[in-house]
Parts: structure tokens; C-alpha cells; sequence
């Protein structure tokens, strides 16, 4: 069985010697519960490179005071079985102290693509999810780090701090891996009940309507919201936190479809807050 490395000198050992030998290094950082999103990842990692790290860590410094670091799903045993099968090479299980010591006081920011979207209600949300990938990518020095569709103004705030930054490595953008009935994968669907299961469809299904209207040449994003939006209504324990419709790249607000667009939704099923979306691309 692939065993768990808990410590940042260990790892570096480890990719030191890799490097010494040319070798090619994806990183697919993850906060662990893997599922079959997380394990798409690894297997395009594990295709594209020669050596792949993945790391599992419930980043506390990405959780408000009111979410759910305390209640999020563990079961390291079951994500180091998946990483082995998927064929990842080291995984990466550092404790909270371990990548912040006390005296740790160094933020990374991304301003403006920060603000909108999950970033207006998690206001240190990105904050935490830029030092922990900086500290990853430092610890780690990956050729590729893989991310997923799924969480798509993460994928973007962290394209823009790549370049930003001048980090030296790429960022591969993966596709949302879904239920068959649609639902997105999430480590959280597990939170929800019987009912609320069910009734989380209807993330999908309003996007789906959306994408269509667009797909026959509707193009005013607030006709588009608001269809959006009747249809997640019609679903009583659905409660919407946001419907946007932005520019894919610097995620700011259209009223037209007039490039690509990224279409994001968030909405509460009960107390589970989930996240969904589509780009759509005009040829
Ligand atoms: P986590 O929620 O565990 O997700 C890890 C990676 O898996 C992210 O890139 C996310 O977009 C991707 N992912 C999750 N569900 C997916 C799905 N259904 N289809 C495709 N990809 C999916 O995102 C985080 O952790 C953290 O913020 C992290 C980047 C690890 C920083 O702490």
C-alpha cells in the first residue's frame, strides 16, 4: 500500500531525486475524501507526467468561522487506496502545524477575481486556497498541477496567480465529473439527506436549460439568470445563494454573451451549500 508522507523536508527529499533524474512531476492537491472528481485528476496526471504527488489536506485557513472544517469528511485509509490504484506515486499528509507553524504570518492574495462570486459570501476563502497552493507548489516544484472544472473560479484565481507570480509550472484544467443522474461529484454531497439529494438535480438541470437557450442564440445573460433562477425556485428546498454570468478569464460580469462565459451557480439544498456551473464557448 502507498504510504502517506506527513513531512515538507521528506517530500522535497523525495521530488529532489526525482528531479535529479529528469523526471516530469504532477501535483493534484486535494483537502482528501477523494472521489471519482479527484480521481479523474490523478489519472490525467499520472498519464501526463512520470512521477505524481497528491496531496491531502483540510486546509483550515480556507474555512470561515462558520463552515464546516469540524464536520468535512475524513478517510485517509480509502484515499490513499484510491491514489494507489490510480496510480499516484507519493501522498502528501502533512498535520495543520506542519504547514503553519505558530510564527506563520505570510498570506497570498488574488484581488479582484476574488471578489464576486464564492468569494463575496467566503470572504478569506481564497486567501487560504493561494498560501496553501503556494506552499504546495514550493514544496512540491510539479511541472502541471491539476484542478477541476468543478471549483471554476478556483481554477482561474489560480491560473492568475501563477502568471501574477511567475510560478514555474503549468495549470491543467480538468472536466466536472458528474453523478449519472448529473449531480456534481462533491466531497459534501454526503452531507445531504434522502430528499435533499434528490432535490439537488435541479443545479444541474437549470444549467442544462441555460446552456440550451444559448446553444438556440440567447444571448442576454439577464433573461438567462432569471430562467435560471425560476427554476431553482421551483424546487422548495433549494435556496439560491448566487446566479452569475462572467467573463471566463477575469470572471467579470457580462450582461451579454458575447465571448466565452463562465455560467456559476451556488445554491443552499437545506444547510449544504453546492456549487455547479458550465463555460460556454462562442465559435
Ligand atoms: P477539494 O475540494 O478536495 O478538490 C480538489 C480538486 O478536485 C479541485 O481541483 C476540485 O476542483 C477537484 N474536483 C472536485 N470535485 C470535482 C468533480 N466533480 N469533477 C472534477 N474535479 C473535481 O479544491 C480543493 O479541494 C481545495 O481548495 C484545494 C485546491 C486542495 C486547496 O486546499
Amino acid at each position: 500500500m502507498i504510504n502517506a508522507v506527513h513531512k515538507i523536508e521528506e517530500v522535497k527529499k523525495q521530488v529532489n531525486e526525482w528531479k535529479k533524474q529528469n523526471l516530469k512531476v504532477g501535483l493534484v492537491p486535494t483537502m482528501g475524501y477523494l472521489h471519482e472528481g479527484h480521481k479523474s485528476l490523478i489519472d490525467r496526471a499520472v498519464k501526463e507526467n512520470d512521477k505524481v504527488v497528491v496531496s491531502v489536506f483540510l486546509n483550515p485557513l480556507q474555512f470561515g468561522e462558520n463552515e464546516d472544517l469540524d464536520k468535512y469528511p475524513r478517510d485517509l485509509e480509502r484515499d490513499l487506496e484510491v491514489c494507489e490504484k490510480a496510480g499516484a506515486n507519493l501522498v502528501f499528509n502533512p498535520e495543520v502545524l506542519e504547514m503553519y507553524p505558530e510564527s506563520s504570518c505570510s498570506y497570498v492574495n488574488v484581488e479582484n477575481l476574488t471578489k464576486g462570486l464564492c468569494g463575496a459570501k467566503r470572504p478569506v476563502h481564497f486567501r487560504g486556497v493561494c498560501t496553501v497552493l503556494t506552499k504546495l507548489f514550493h514544496i512540491v516544484s510539479p511541472d502541471k498541477a491539476y484542478f477541476g472544472e468543478k471549483d471554476a473560479q478556483q481554477l482561474a484565481v489560480v491560473k492568475k496567480m501563477v502568471k501574477d507570480l511567475n510560478f514555474n509550472l503549468e495549470i491543467v484544467g480538468c472536466p466536472i465529473i458528474r453523478e449519472e443522474d448529473g449531480l456534481a461529484k462533491s466531497s459534501r454531497n454526503i452531507y445531504l439527506s434522502k430528499e435533499e439529494r434528490k432535490a439537488a438535480l435541479i443545479l444541474n438541470k437549470s444549467l442544462k436549460k441555460a446552456n440550451s437557450l444559448m446553444e438556440n442564440g440567447e444571448r442576454n445573460a439577464a433573461k438567462l439568470k432569471e430562467i435560471i433562477e425560476n427554476e431553482i425556485n421551483s424546487e422548495t428546498l433549494a435556496k439560491i445563494d448566487y446566479i452569475e454570468i462572467v467573463d471566463s478569464e477575469n470572471l467579470e460580469k457580462l450582461d451579454k454573451i458575447e465571448k466565452t462565459v463562465l455560467v456559476a451557480i451556488a445554491v443552499y439544498i437545506g444547510k449544504t451549500r453546492l456549487i455547479d456551473n458550465f463555460t460556454f464557448k462562442l465559435n
